[in-house]
């Protein structure tokens, strides 16, 4: 049995520190088994502080000696820490520790990866490499001196001197210890410069393993893309006089924003035509861009606590969204965006995980680096936008840099600027940060005497904790849409903030159709009773780009949904719709792919459940293959149109035309692929000169299951390369039809490349399994089994990624009994592992609940 389960750490439970730091001088002698860490922190008693001993995080570390002014002292060290008695006065803190980075697999803190040092320290890793006062709001300027025979050594800020197996970093801008990061390693840098809107000469460096030097130029292109669109929308500027990305191979989460030293993982660096997708190169411009924009929204101003992470990772993830959409197209980027959201968030909020913006309890913080945070953080921060208006938003910002610059803040500090820059009351608003679950907004229309009359009810579902809710100011951007397909109501913006309220509009027609939360203006679920043809209409003739989309979707999803529910056949009113878009040649190739697209397996589950009827997976994905069908066989013409003409004839390049245009055609050839045997797929594979047609052809072959002589020589093109080959285990698993996704995942992890402890090529087949529907929820459980044994393996090494992936588990209970009974059981057995990390405990006591 376990121990007692670790108690909660809660907002309301937050005191000052007792001690400050005024720098921090730190020495490292690298050695794989055996590093030395030699600290002088310069300590001061805060007198709004509690008071008290001197105590210091730290675990896992061997502490050879310590002293204060000098003087040696004897800590009194437990397992989290250590005490000891300090003056109450500034003092010199020394400390001389051992650790261990070749044992450490659960990357973080120092560790090693292909023979090169690294470091993870956020949330908490920092009290691995030494003892120190491991939290946001104590923060200190960093001297750091590396000793190593390594060719490159790497810390933040600024370098000093260095020599042969030597060198030194100064980092003046006083920074948590999160932010704090070394790289050692024989490293080759693809450079680059980059000069400021104030005149700073920026040395810009990628560092890589050698041979990966070649594919640097686009993550580098990216860097300098988004430094210059951060002076220009928020006139921020960089702040030292080098800034150094690494890519790492072994990390558990997408990059890290440590002072002027980035530490990526490599797929989100590393990118050529041949070897990376569109969408890789899109992810890859998205994640440069939100770790660079951390600069100023995270590191110049950080979080007082954790529970405040969305302080900075929901304004960071705006802002990237943001300059995304202004590179490639708004449209097209708020579609995607809200598709991600949806897939994520809204399950999340669905279920026993659901947890507010802002959390207000946590076992593991690492377990709060969750979609809810992120994506439903920036969603808070656009209604935020909407709301203050644009003078508003500009000045709030404004006054959030001048204000909070080099201070760790909460999200009361956050709300106050806007309500100080514009004199609005915001209160009802900060709702949004603590009230958990995916509000409902119905919404029904009329019209009388030339007036639209909109009735709207909110409803915000009881959570995990929070069985009553208060209604949210709830921003609606509405219009309409006259029956001739012309605009009969320009955008309108309310904000709904009480339950039911009633909204009337001037209309010069007496017939239209409402087009409401355009934009998609608010993270809900919109309730709006909309006949097919109504849909149909705004399909073809909404101004508002997202609309037009989701009125596409929301006739797949009805269509879908009939088909699940009542064995209907195709809706031919959906094909018929789709006819025009398709024809179109108007209309952004990117968007039509996406409208082509039909909702996720896991999304149709959800609305089942939400409507009341339990999800059966093979149904929905019987339902999904003959809807693809059928759109296959009624367009087959305009689809092998789209195919044959969209070919690209120049050198690839990844820009967001070319990129839509091979969007298009791959969602076309896998409709095609349905009707021709994987002929086209077939000769694409072989002919293609770049990643992203060769996957598409390849996926197509899977969930045709007509794919093996085209993986196996996939395989022999790039066995030895790492990134690609876990695409390579990750399609099988993917785009397996039907439920054989879980026997070809059990195929998978026996073969001799799956590194499982490499997360990359973890997730490549276990997390790929649990996006395949109905592989993962096969009736025999053998998805599930498979899913825990691998968690249970990896949980002592890797808690992190474990309790992360154990997510998958989170809607259980939507399903019917038996597979109920399979899921409950597999995280029992989880749950029952001797010795399971804090991290999955948290996670399956939860998803158990
Ligand atoms: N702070 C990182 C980001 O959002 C994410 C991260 C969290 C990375 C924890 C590693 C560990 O950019
Ligand atoms: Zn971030």
């Amino acid at each position: 049995m376990k121990d007692a389960a670790p108690r909660p750490i809660r907002l309301s439970q937050y005191r000052k520190p007792a001690h400050r730091v005024d720098r921090v001088d730190l020495t490292f002698r690298l050695h794989p088994s055996r590093t030395r860490v030699l600290a002088r922190i310069a300590f001061r008693p805060d007198p709004e502080g509690p008071g008290g001993p001197l105590r210091l995080d730290g675990e896992g570390l061997r502490l050879i000696e310590a002293a204060i002014d000098g003087t040696p002292v004897t800590p009194l060290i437990d397992p989290a820490g250590l005490s000891v008695e300090a003056p109450d006065r500034p003092f010199l803190w020394e400390a001389e520790v051992e650790i261990d980075p070749a044992a450490n697999t659960a990357l973080e803190g120092l560790y090693m990866s292909n023979g090169m040092y690294c470091t993870q320290c956020e949330a908490e890793g920092f009290r691995k490499i030494t003892y120190y006062p491991d939290r946001p709001d104590v923060m200190a300027p960093f001297d750091v001196r590396i000793e190593s025979d390594l060719p490159v050594l790497l810390s933040n800020g600024n370098p000093g001197r260095a020599g042969k197996g030597f060198a030194e970093w100064s980092d003046p801008w006083p920074k948590p210890a999160y932010l704090f990061a070394l790289v050692a390693g024989d490293l080759i840098a693809h450079s680059d410069r980059f000069t400021t809107a104030e005149g700073r000469e920026v040395a810009l460096n990628i560092w890589v393993r050698p041979g990966d030097e070649d594919r640097c130029a686009y993550a580098m292109d990216a860097l300098k893309r988004s430094m210059a669109w951060d002076e220009r929308v928020y006139g921020r500027a960089y702040d030292l006089d080098v800034f150094n990305i690494v890519a790492v191979d072994d990390f558990n989460m997408g990059a890290m924003e440590n002072k002027g030293l980035n530490i990526f993982n490599a797929r989100y660096v590393l990118a050529s035509p041949q070897t990376a997708t569109d969408a890789d190169y899109a992810r890859i411009e998205a994640i440069i861009a939100h770790e660079y924009f951390h600069n100023w929204t995270g590191n110049r101003i950080t979080c007082r606590d954790w529970f405040q992470l969305c302080l900075k990772e929901g304004l960071t993830v705006y802002r990237d969204q943001q300059f995304s959409g202004d590179e490639r197209g708004h449209a097209v980027k708020r579609i995607e965006d809200v598709q991600m959201l949806r897939a994520r968030q809204f399950r999340e909020d669905a279920g026993p995980l659901a947890h507010p913006v802002r959390p207000e309890s946590y076992v593991e913080i690492n377990n709060f680096y969750t979609a809810t945070v992120y994506e439903k953080g920036a969603e808070v921060i656009g209604m935020l936008r909407r709301i203050v208006c644009e003078d508003g938003w500009r000045a709030g910002l404004d006054l959030y840099f001048d204000r909070h610059d080099g201070q760790a803040c909460t999200i009361e500090d956050w709300l106050a600027v806007f309500a100080d820059a514009t004199g609005r009351d915001l209160s009802q608003f900060a709702l949004w940060y603590s009230q958990a679950g995916t509000p409902r907004v119905t919404l029904s229309s009329r019209i009388e005497d030339g007036t639209l009359v909109v009735d709207l009810r909110q409803d915000v579902p009881a959570t995990p904790g929070q069985p009553e809710k208060l209604p949210h100011a709830i921003p609606v951007a509405l219009g309409a849409v006259a029956r001739d397909g012309t605009e009969a109501l320009a955008t309108q913006h309310i904000v709904l903030t009480r339950p039911h309220e009633t909204h009337r509009f001037a209309i010069g027609t007496g017939d239209a159709v409402v087009s409401a939360l355009r934009g998609f203006s608010a993270p809900v679920v919109l309730d709006q009773p909309l006949s097919n043809p109504d849909r149909a209409l705004l399909l073809a003739h909404d101004t508002d780009p997202f609309n037009r989309w989701e009125s596409g979707r929301e006739l797949a999803r009805d269509a879908l949904l009939r088909m699940v529910r009542d064995g209907a056949a195709p809706d031919p009113a959906y094909l018929d719709a789709l006819g025009p878009v398709l024809a179109d040649d108007t209309i952004e190739p990117a968007f039509r792919a996406m409208v082509l697209a039909l909702p996720g397996d896991d999304d149709l589950a959800r609305s089942l459940a939400e409507g009341g009827t339990v999800p059966d997976p093979d149904a929905i994905d019987a339902a999904r293959r003959a809807l693809a069908l059928a759109v296959a066989r009624r367009h087959e013409d305009r689809l092998a149109h789209l195919f044959d003409s969209l070919a690209e004839p120049g050198p690839y390049s990844p820009e967001a035309g070319p990129a839509g245009r091979r969007a298009l055609r791959g969602a076309a050839l896998s409709r095609l692929s349905r009707i021709d045997g994987g002929a086209r797929a077939r000769a694409l594979v072989e002919s293609a000169d770049n990643m992203t047609d060769r996957l598409a052809a390849l996926t197509a072959l899977v969930a045709i299951g007509q794919a093996d002589d085209a993986l196996a020589a996939f395989y022999d093109d790039w066995k030895s390369d790492r990134l690609v080959l876990d695409k390579w285990f990750s399609v099988q698993v993917a785009a397996a039809p039907g439920d054989s996704g879980a026997q070809a995942a059990a195929r998978l992890t026996a073969h001799p490349d799956f590194h499982w402890r490499t997360p990359n090529r973890f997730r490549a087949v276990i997390g790929a399994l649990g996006a395949n529907h109905a592989s993962f929820h096969a009736a025999d459980g053998t998805g599930y089994d498979l899913v825990a044994d691998w968690l249970i393996r990896l949980d002592p090494l890797n808690p992190q990624t474990a309790a992360r992936m154990s997510t998958l588990f989170d809607s259980w209970r939507r399903y019917d009994a038996g597979r109920q009974e399979l899921m409950r059981a597999a995280l029992t057995r989880i749950a029952g592992k001797t010795d399971l990390s804090r991290d999955t405990s948290e996670m399956v006591g939860r998803m158990l609940a």
